[in-house]
């Protein structure tokens, strides 16, 4: 018998013209930290930094970070569930789970099959994509993929980091501005669009400037397995390629950023997301913001801004959205959507 053939997992192939958001979802680990906390608590082991120095500099006010012991996966399941109630759907009815990921509960199984275990969805294809920072909209753009192939009809795309385990807290410069958290999306074959254009990039050449240079071997943890940013270059290459890649998806739509009703960017730094909003033309009343609160939680930064804003009342049926991220790889890209 092979696994194709069971009963219990019939295929389930389906065309839809169209992929479009009918859920969202997200979760923060309770424990949350202004800058004053997590700067009294740096001071203790001599470290310097202010809630002044990291506001001015970010627009971080705290973050949250999960307790010891809870991974990824503890945070993406009860964001997929509320993204799974907001569509009015079931496990059950899940045949694509695709999770975002740089802090996978372990090596392997990849964080996607662990969370398809709790969700008890048995059967749908799962599998982890690691593209940081930028890993939600890469993981929005292969679902879109999938659906309009007819490989899937009703998929989950969660963005789920503890990137406070990858931390160094002897670095000010990097410590100060990672959360955790998690945001998923129920997305869903359909008539109507949805997503209307996607666009992703990546430059290898940068992989040194954001990374966590370690990997496992031997039985031996090798390299240093704690994240190092080269801040200034990050924030230099996304600078000049945001608006860019923004400008490309609007371009391929039709549309103009007159269109865009809401923003979304990456969450690390107010400083690049208005300036990437001023470079397109998009007011910043338009802008939808929540790293003040949840600092940058990498992969799952849009879509916990997305579900805030939908859950704010804010972002409303019919809505056209421009989400875009930037990250470690050197990655980036773009979706835009009618929500
Ligand atoms: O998620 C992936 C995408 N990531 C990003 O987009 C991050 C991009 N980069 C950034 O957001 C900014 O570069 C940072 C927020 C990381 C840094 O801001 P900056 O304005 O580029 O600061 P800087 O690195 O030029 O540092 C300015 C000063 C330095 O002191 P000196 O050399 O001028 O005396 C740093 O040592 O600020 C100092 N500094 C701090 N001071 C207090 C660095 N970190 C801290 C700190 N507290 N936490």
């Amino acid at each position: 018998m092979t696994l194709a053939s069971s009963a219990a997992f019939p295929a389930r192939a389906v065309s839809g013209a169209h992929a479009r958001i009918t859920g969202t979802g997200s979760h923060l680990p309770a424990r949350r930290l202004t800058n004053d906390e997590l700067a009294a608590r740096l001071a203790a082991d001599g470290i310097e930094t202010s809630d002044a120095w990291i506001t001015e500099r970010t627009g971080i006010r705290a973050r949250h970070f999960a307790d010891p012991g809870v991974g990824a996966s503890d945070l993406a399941v009860p964001a997929a569930q509320a993204a799974l109630t907001a569509a009015g759907r079931r496990a059950e009815d899940l045949d694509l789970i695709i999770v975002a990921t740089s802090t996978p509960d372990m090596v392997f199984p990849s964080t996607a099959c662990i969370v398809q275990r709790k969700l008890g969805a048995a059967g749908c294809p799962a599998f982890d994509l690691q593209a940081v920072c930028s890993g939600f909209v890469y993981a929005l753009t292969v679902a879109d993929s999938m659906v309009r192939a007819g490989a899937a009809r009703c998929a989950l795309v969660i963005g789920a980091e503890v990137f406070s385990h990858l931390l160094d807290f002897s670095d000010r410069t990097t410590c100060v501005l990672f959360g955790d958290g998690a945001g998923a999306v129920v997305l869903e074959a359909s008539d109507a669009p949805g997503i209307l254009a996607c666009e992703l990039h990546a430059d290898g050449r940068h992989a040194d400037i954001l990374c966590t240079p370690g990997s496992i071997a031997g039985g031996q943890v090798v390299g240093r397995p704690l994240l190092h940013m080269d801040g200034q270059a990050v924030f230099k290459l996304a600078v000049g390629v945001l608006d860019q890649v923004a400008q490309a998806v609007l371009d391929r739509a039709g549309r103009t950023a007159a269109d865009v009703d809401w923003f979304i960017p990456h969450q690390a730094n107010l400083r690049i997301m208005a300036s990437t909003a001023r470079k397109l033309g998009v007011p910043a009343e338009r802008v939808i913001v929540t790293v003040d609160e949840h600092g940058n939680t990498s992969a799952a930064s849009i879509p916990l801004a997305l579900d805030h804003g939908v859950r704010q009342g804010r972002i409303r049926p019919g809505d056209t959205l421009l989400l875009e991220g930037v990250g470690g790889g050197f990655t980036w890209g773009a979706v835009l959507l009618d929500f």
